[in-house]
């Protein structure tokens, strides 16, 4: 088991720990479903205000559930609709802060707010997207975004 403990100073230090912290998790593992639970794990455990973390892979151009930590979620979500089915097929961050103005938002957990969307994308092509679901109305700001990116970033290589 490991354990990380984060308690950073502020939000950008929470993420530069949060980014070392998934770069040691993942190193030398070629196993993109192992790293993603792993990844998921490690964010639902530190970052605070969430209800939901996880991944969706494209798996023949549909977003399928991948690792996650939070309640039970729909399973298939197509290109362009809902959160993170837009995401998958602009390539771009969606930070939602209130996920029940968006429209065709997919309400798999009635808890979630607010919604940040990362693709991860390797050479042009979406691998898959990461997913952070709040309880509380725009929870996710531009650090929160940044460090998200960089969490991506990290992950692109090794999925
Ligand atoms: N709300 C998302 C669906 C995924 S769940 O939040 C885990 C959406 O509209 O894409």
């Amino acid at each position: 088991m490991h354990d990380y403990r984060i308690a950073a100073a502020d939000k950008p230090a929470l993420y530069r720990d949060l980014a070392a912290a998934l770069g040691a998790l993942v190193e030398g593992e070629p196993d993109g479903v192992a790293n993603m639970a792993n990844a998921a794990a490690l964010i639902f455990e530190t970052l605070p205000d969430l209800n939901w973390a996880g991944f969706y892979r494209n798996v023949g151009g549909e977003l399928l559930l991948g690792p996650f930590q939070g309640r039970a979620a729909c399973i298939r979500i197509p290109f362009g609709k809902g959160v993170c089915g837009t995401a998958a097929a602009t390539l771009e961050v969606l930070r939602v802060d209130d996920v029940h103005a968006f429209p065709g938002h997919i309400a798999c957990d009635t808890a979630s707010n607010s919604e940040l969307v990362v693709p991860i994308v390797r050479d042009g092509e979406l691998l898959a997207v990461l997913d952070l679901d709040s309880p509380l109305t725009a929870r996710f700001d531009g650090e929160d975004e940044a460090g998200c990116v960089r969490l991506s970033e990290i992950l692109a290589k090794l999925l």
